[in-house]
């Protein structure tokens, strides 16, 4: 690490290309990449080899993977200020992720919350690349001896796995790698449309931030509010109101207040306080959806974003692994004079 990137300390996340951020990232990971990029050395991944862990289509992956990355610039991701590239442009995050499945405890994969969640009853016909993503996600994160990793807390458990995989590799072969750790927001965990899980695309729960005005209104109409206000007089709860917790993250403190009285007065129903909600929420997303457009309408900028972030990245990723093949004893002809 240069003495500069030393002082202010390394930052690296990454995103799976599903075409499109939703406010659950927006909110849980993405606004703190932000913030980051202003003091740190920030690298942001879109985790393309992660993907491919699931089922999907190859015909239409690149224009996610494309969408994913006009998603992230359009909400403020300044090419100037962090490394924005795509995962598998930097063929050592699969190199690395090899050496660490060697050290990778098979336990502590198969307790893995989203390993158990998305293998399902899918019993001996679950990929092992569905089992070994941690590991994979450890690599990029130590590739970049990252300290400082922003997520949401679905993630928290899989960065317990990287600091074991950093210790247990510092253990065997010196020390190597620091141990990261997670940084939350506020928002760790949005809950979907539903009211009920974690706002995911795949779940079909979300808001884009990319959605027009039109949809987000079609979309928060059906909208999970107080599930025992059964009629518009009824008093509301705006304290297990999932629209209410969207207000205290984008409305101002006197709506706010005005909210949370007039829905447990009834002055105020669901179906327009779910309106104004969708209103919010396009104005909040405007500024991003315009720049969408404008970064559409230069697909050759796009590229040489990601390409110089790819570029910045692999110069990284080699000389982690320079010094990880010299710590583990590989020998190489092309990094070092054959001996004995
Ligand atoms: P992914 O693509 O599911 O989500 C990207 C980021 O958004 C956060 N997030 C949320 N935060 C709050 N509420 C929600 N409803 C919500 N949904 C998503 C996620 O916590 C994440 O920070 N495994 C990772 C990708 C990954 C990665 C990495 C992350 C691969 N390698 C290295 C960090 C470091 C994932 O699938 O995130």
């Amino acid at each position: 690490m240069s003495p500069e990137a030393e002082r202010r300390g390394r930052v690296l996340s990454g995103i799976q290309p599903t075409g499109e951020l939703h406010m659950g990232n927006w909110f849980g990971a993405v606004q703190n990449w932000i913030r980051l990029s202003e003091s740190y050395d920030c690298f942001y991944a879109i985790v393309d080899y992660h993907a491919i862990t699931a089922s999907y289509d190859p015909a239409t992956f690149p224009a996610a993977v494309e969408g994913m990355a006009v998603s992230l610039l359009a909400a403020g991701l300044d090419p100037e200020k962090c490394h924005l590239f795509l995962q598998s442009e930097v063929p050592e995050h699969t190199e690395l992720g090899w050496i660490l499945t060697s050290l990778a405890p098979l336990g502590q994969l198969q307790r893995m919350t989203q390993f158990k969640d998305k293998s399902g009853d899918q019993g001996e016909a679950i990929t092992a690349g569905l089992l070994m993503y941690p590991v994979q996600q450890a690599a990029d994160i130590l590739l970049y001896k990252a300290d400082r990793v922003p997520v949401g807390e679905d993630q928290v458990q899989h960065l317990e796995l990287a600091r074991t995989l950093a210790r247990r590799f510092n253990n065997a072969f010196g020390e190597t790698f620091p141990e990261p750790q997670p940084l939350l927001t506020e928002a760790k965990r949005i809950l979907g449309l539903d009211g009920q899980s974690k706002m995911s695309k795949s779940k079909n729960n979300h808001i884009g931030i990319l959605d027009d005005p039109e949809t987000i209104r079609e979309k928060m109409a059906t909208a999970f509010t107080d599930p025992q206000r059964l009629r518009r007089t009824d008093p509301g709860r705006p304290w297990v109101c999932n629209v209410f917790t969207w207000h205290k993250l984008l409305s101002d403190p006197a709506t706010i207040e005005r909210v949370d009285r007039e829905c447990r007065s009834a002055v105020l129903g669901c179906y327009d306080d779910k309106m104004m909600m969708a209103d919010i929420l396009s104005e909040t997303f405007r500024p991003m959806r315009e720049r969408a457009a404008e970064l559409r309408a230069r697909p050759e900028r796009l590229r040489e974003i990601l390409a110089a972030g790819a570029e910045a990245a692999g110069a990284v990723a080699r000389e982690t692994m320079r010094e990880v093949h010299e710590a583990m004893g590989l020998w190489q002809t092309k990094r070092s004079p054959a001996t004995a």
